[in-house]
């Protein structure tokens, strides 16, 4: 679609339709507009750059700011000096609030030598009262704020920015409304993350995420599929299913369908190789699904099971609703039905309340599990959540069995990726090695990553590749 034509036809003499995403194109349109006249104004090309903290959903709403930035007219670079400068940020531990405010105060240098700069924030951050408090008293420079529930009028919020010079602020508490056909940037043209829903329910008594990021709501499984179709007809081979927990897809739908129905659709689409989906709740996680899986010659040899804690008493603590022993049963039945599936995890170290027994449990789970990675976490209190109002464990135990348990994570996680040493395995390619330009990087559909002598031309293809050489979470390979 040339989108470019299509936004100097749009009339924006008149009031803005109220429609979306028709209105949004509207703003688009007038955001170009403005544009052109301070590139006039300046005699230069405007430039802009998103920077992203956090998980994929926020990688995927970067996506999305990219896309509407590049049509109205901006030339995105990589660089903090740019004239339009967003952070999309992440506030699940409290070490991503601290570099959002490092990295603010040296923007603050920037905007000294650059007066045309405007400076936005975005994403779960700014859905917290004391932040954007924060912000209007000790950061009055930023331009824009917006949340979480309103990224779809990004466009909106960029015309007001450009009409007025008090800081835009527009955060709302939360919404039922999904706008479907915004425009999108992919960072790779090969692969792409795609919301299928959006919020959680499920109120992890440590997790911030129900709160900033609202309730569950699912999108119409025809809108997903056609998505994908047109990402496929697009050169995407690889697409990653996103929602904070994916197994509990479909339940709020008019006409209701389960994650399980809606992956057997997205299997069907022809030219799609590859399916990912990120991330799958433990206590929702259905028999369906694992025989879907298993059936499957799409989906990727790998789940991401979130395990956070090894003892039922701090899993309760946490209203994870499973027992160390339920949690248990589902890995080995996983495992039994899919023997060639990696499973990754989530844990926590440092809960209210946790003793160096329950780290103990935790450490068996590793053990029997046998995780091919996990990203392990220190505890982080989050204001506004049940276990912020509990007792914290010392701090110097918690780092000594966040070592603890990282090294038993270690130790397993080598042995687990060493077992397909020698065999040849599809590769599907990434990029060039960050480290090494003779080299390219891609994964396996186990997910484990591989690098192997190559050049630019295999960037997006699945090749067959030896796995000669396992170092811990990689391998060095050889295409055959
Ligand atoms: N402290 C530490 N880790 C957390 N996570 C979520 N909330 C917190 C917190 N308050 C972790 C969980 C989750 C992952 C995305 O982040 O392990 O699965
Ligand atoms: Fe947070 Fe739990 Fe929801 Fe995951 S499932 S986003 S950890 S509340």
């Amino acid at each position: 679609m040339d989108t470019n034509v299509e936004l100097d036809k749009i009339d924006i003499t008149g009031e803005a339709p109220l429609e979306e995403p028709a209105r949004q194109y509207y703003f688009m349109a007038k955001a170009r507009r403005h544009l052109e006249a301070q590139r006039e104004r300046l005699g230069r090309p405007l430039t802009a750059a998103v920077t992203t903290f956090g998980c994929q959903m926020n990688a995927r709403d970067s996506e999305k700011l990219v896309g509407i930035l590049r049509l109205v007219g901006y030339e995105m670079i990589e660089e903090e000096d740019a004239d339009f400068v967003i952070f999309n940020t992440c506030t699940v531990r409290d070490n991503a609030n601290q570099r959002v405010y490092g990295r603010l105060g040296e923007l603050k240098g920037y905007r000294r030598k650059n007066p045309n700069m405007k400076i936005a924030l975005c994403g779960c951050m700014m859905q917290e009262p004391s932040v954007v408090e924060k912000i209007r008293g000790s950061y009055p420079f930023v331009n824009l704020l917006f949340g979480t529930h309103n990224i779809y009028k990004f466009a909106e919020l960029l015309c007001t920015v450009f009409e007025q010079s008090d800081m835009v602020v527009d955060i709302w508490e939360d919404t039922n409304r999904i706008v479907e056909d915004l425009p999108v940037e992919r960072k790779y043209p090969f692969k792409s993350g795609i919301n299928i829903m959006f919020g959680c329910n499920n109120f992890c008594s440590y997790c911030i995420v129900p709160y900033v990021r609202g309730r569950e709501r699912s999108r119409e499984p025809k809108d997903i599929l056609r998505e994908i179709e047109a990402l496929v007809a697009d050169g995407v081979v690889e697409i990653m299913l996103l929602g904070q927990n994916v197994n509990s897809y479909g339940k709020n739908l008019d006409n209701p369908i389960t994650f399980a129905q809606l992956l057997r659709e997205v299997e069907k689409i022809e030219g799609l190789q590859r399916i990912r989906f990120m991330t799958s709740h433990p206590k929702d996680l259905s028999d369906e699904l694992i025989q879907v899986m298993k059936e499957s010659r799409k989906i990727c040899r790998h789940l991401h099971l979130p395990v956070q804690a090894g003892s039922t008493k701090i899993l309760s603590a946490m209203n994870r609703r499973y027992t160390k022993e339920q949690y248990l049963a589902l890995a080995a039945k996983i495992r039994r039905e899919i023997p060639d599936i990696a499973l990754t995890t989530d844990i926590i170290v440092g809960f209210p309340g946790e003793t160096d027994e329950d780290v103990e449990e935790t450490i068996d789970i590793i053990r029997q599990v046998r995780y091919d990675n996990a990203f392990t976490f220190i505890y982080s209190r989050r204001t506004g959540t049940p276990a912020a109002a509990m007792e914290p464990v010392p701090e110097e135990q918690v780092k000594r069995n966040f070592d603890k348990v990282l090294k038993t994570v270690q130790t397993v996680a080598r042995e687990q990726v060493a077992r397909y040493q020698g065999q040849t395995m599809e590769v599907l390619v990434e990029e060039i090695n960050e480290n090494d330009a003779s080299l390219v990087t891609g994964r396996l559909s186990n997910n484990t990553l591989v690098h192997f002598p190559g050049d630019a031309s295999l960037i997006g293809q699945i090749v067959p590749v030896c796995l000669e050489e396992c170092h811990g979470f990689y391998y060095m390979g050889r295409q055959v």
